[in-house]
């Protein structure tokens, strides 16, 4: 008799975005950031040739069951010949630091790296702390950075840091759902 595994509560599932989850990444992405991207910018970007996006839905109980299979956190990534970059990836503000990001990123590092790539490279901002301390626990490094790259709906102007991975010796334990 076949077995079906019911997902533990808490459990993290990441699959390739499809044609119909565009409003939802464009709702993800404007609750992660002040800049939300329209549902158009991440059509074209996944139009763009070696675009992928992933999206990250928990399963959880309670009223924040359904939030969570709607989707909580996505990645949006390019692979161009032997490199690629991460493009943008967040998580909802209730679903972070239960490991969410670190799956999908470790999840596009694959994907990456299965369709050529031997490297990956961001941007991130010189003041997003977080960001940076889970690209160097995925060991992402410094290798630049960029004056006034960011450009903040309040004005401001804020500076990146490049940063690059190697693809090259990825163990990954990542498995698309
Ligand atoms: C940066 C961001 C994507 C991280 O998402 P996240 O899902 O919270 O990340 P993770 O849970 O994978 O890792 C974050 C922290 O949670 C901790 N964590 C991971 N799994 C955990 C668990 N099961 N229980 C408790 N803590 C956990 C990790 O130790 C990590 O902390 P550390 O970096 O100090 O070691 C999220 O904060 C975000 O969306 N920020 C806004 C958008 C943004 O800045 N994107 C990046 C632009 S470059």
């Amino acid at each position: 008799m076949a077995l079906i595994a019911l997902p533990r509560p808490g459990q993290i599932a990441v699959k390739n975005i499809g044609p119909f989850d565009l409003g939802r990444l464009a709702r993800l992405h404007r609750g992660c950031f002040d800049d939300g991207w329209s549902r158009s910018d991440i059509a074209h970007l996944l139009s763009l040739p070696g675009s992928f996006g992933l999206i990250a839905r928990c399963f959880d109980r309670g009223f924040s069951a359904i939030d969570g299979l709607r989707g909580v956190g996505f990645a949006i990534c390019r692979v161009v010949r032997d490199e690629s970059e991460l493009l943008s990836i967040g998580v909802l503000q209730p679903w972070r630091k239960r490991g969410v990001a670190g799956m999908l990123l470790e999840t596009a590092m694959f994907r990456a790296h299965e369709a050529g790539a031997e490297a990956m490279f961001l941007e991130v901002a010189v003041d997003n702390v977080t960001a940076q301390s889970l690209y160097e626990r995925y060991c992402f490094e410094r290798v630049g950075t960029r004056t006034d790259y960011y450009h903040r709906p309040d004005g401001r102007k804020t500076s990146a840091y490049t940063m690059k991975a190697s693809l090259g010796s990825l163990r990954s334990r990542a498995r698309l759902g």
